[in-house]
């Protein structure tokens, strides 16, 4: 008998065929002419199958009539037009195998409608419910499309290393990886001894792999790396984690003009990608978490996003009228607010700033002839604010090591990094995207740990 997944046998074409199930049991629902109604789910899509399980079959008063939500089970059995509304087919079972019961005193997924933060704390089941199942599928289209966007333009997936020596954002936010015994540590000159530690230095988990990326695109022109990324900002927000995925292309020869047009179309073709291939689990997302989600998404992929520098951004800012919480001038960091403000209320629509203050970026970025800004790209969105961060990079060894020194790094320690611009530098770019703000943008999710399977922020590493 064929093996189908709930969602092939949900479509019109499986009529007739013999098959099996299997998945997890939604509701069972009784009818008084001696017959069981089971909705199974297997995750294959959103939408469950309805199963008829009669009473003649030989384990219907010992097991089937006491299956509840949560149970698992195989259904073998035929596929057939349903009579019913809200489907096409149905599965006349011939057998039904309980593989596992779910008591439904302590199955802490009931049929009620459970709270995310509640969820939070069952995220070994939470996948089981609606909205998570649908997360994962369109997490993974993403992911899906990411892939192919690349390949299909000549790039190549580069694995840059999970742990490493350098800090590429500059911002001291690393998570410190060791092997040295935290409670008497080896000590040299009453500091600790690194050079008895595991790689004979200071080492930590990775805030980016941009600059081991930048070196395979100065060798092999246009690369991509896409992978786990750790920072240790204690900020509780509801659109950071202390563990999250970061696609980030590194392109030889590309200025921050060329960065942004990629950057625009490989947007666009996410979102075009998720609305034609999660069409089911997309219509859930606009009806129960963000009614305007796919005309906002609809509306990205035939628009253009806004190009506006840093300096003209600030000018708009302070001609706004809006009283923000954090004043802005020419200097500061854009807070939260004030992307807001440009995305949703000024353009409404996504907005790429470029050219930001050099004192606010870090050491890589080219920097302008004005010697007062750097080629910083950041790509803002309604609502989640910095989907991307990028730049032109710094290819002059003059200057870079000028800017190295501005900001307190050692060169030495980035001496390889160096060579890439006493070697045949070339002007090159690239950019970050947080796979997770990416995910919380389609699909409206309101907090960033419900994107994610398994959320790590400050005080949570359970599961
Ligand atoms: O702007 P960021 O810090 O840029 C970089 O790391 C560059 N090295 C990327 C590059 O040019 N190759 O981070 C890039 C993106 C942000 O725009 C945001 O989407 C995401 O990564 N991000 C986070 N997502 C979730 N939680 C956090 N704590 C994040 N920090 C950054
Ligand atoms: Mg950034």
């Amino acid at each position: 008998m064929q093996k189908l997944s709930v969602a092939q046998a949900r479509q019109t074409e499986s009529i007739g065929q013999q098959v099996t199930l299997q998945g997890w049991v939604r509701t069972r629902r009784d009818s008084k002419a001696g017959f069981s109604f089971l909705e199974l789910n297997d995750g294959s899509s959103m939408a469950n199958i309805q199963v008829i399980a009669d009473g003649e079959l030989e384990n219907y008063e010992t097991e089937i009539k006491h299956i509840t939500a949560g149970c698992s089970v195989g259904v073998e059995g035929t596929i057939r037009e349903s009579p019913g509304k809200g489907q096409a087919t149905e599965v006349q079972a011939e057998r039904v195998i309980l593989y596992g019961t779910a008591d439904a005193e302590s199955y802490p997924l009931q049929k009620k409608r459970h709270s995310f933060e509640f969820l939070r704390t069952i995220a070994h089941l939470r996948p089981r419910t609606n909205t998570f199942g649908a997360v994962a599928r369109v997490r993974n289209c993403v992911c899906n499309s990411i892939h192919q966007f690349f390949q299909e333009n000549g790039f190549l997936y580069i694995h840059t290393p999970v742990i490493t020596a350098s800090d590429c954002e500059g911002a001291g936010e690393m998570f410190q990886v060791t092997t040295l015994d935290l409670n008497g540590p080896p000590k040299a000159e009453g500091k600790v001894d690194f050079a008895q530690d595991f790689f004979d230095r200071p080492s930590y988990l990775t805030v980016s792999g941009q600059l081991e990326a930048e070196t395979f695109a100065c060798a092999l022109g246009k690369v991509y790396t896409f992978g786990p990324t750790f920072r240790a900002e204690n900020s509780n927000t509801s659109r950071h984690l202390a563990e999250f995925w970061m696609v980030e292309p590194e392109m030889a020869f590309f200025e921050l003009t060329d960065n942004m047009d990629l950057a625009e179309q490989f947007l666009k073709r996410i979102f075009k990608d998720v609305l034609a291939r999660c069409p089911e689990d997309m219509e859930f997302f606009n009806l129960r978490i963000d009614k305007t989600t796919l005309e906002t998404l609809q509306g990205i992929v035939d628009s253009e996003f806004v190009r506006l520098t840093y300096t003209e951004a600030v000018k708009l800012l302070e001609a706004s009228g809006e009283s923000f919480e954090f004043p802005v001038n020419w200097g500061v960091d854009l807070q939260a607010e004030h992307e807001r403000y440009l995305t949703e209320k000024h353009f409404q629509k996504p907005v790429i700033l470029y050219d930001y203050p050099r004192t606010i970026k870090p050491f890589y970025m080219r920097l302008n002839d004005d010697e007062k800004t750097v080629r910083a790209m950041d790509v803002l969105v309604p609502k989640v604010g910095e989907i991307i961060g990028g730049s032109q990079r710094e290819e002059r060894l003059d200057v870079l090591e000028m800017r190295m020194a501005e900001q307190d790094l050692v060169a030495e320690d980035y001496w390889w990094y160096l060579d890439l611009r006493r070697y045949g530098s070339v002007p090159h770019a690239g950019f970050g995207l947080g796979l997770e703000r990416v995910v919380q943008f389609i699909t409206g999710m309101a907090n960033i740990r419900d994107v994610i399977p398994f959320p790590r922020t400050p005080g949570n590493a359970e599961f």
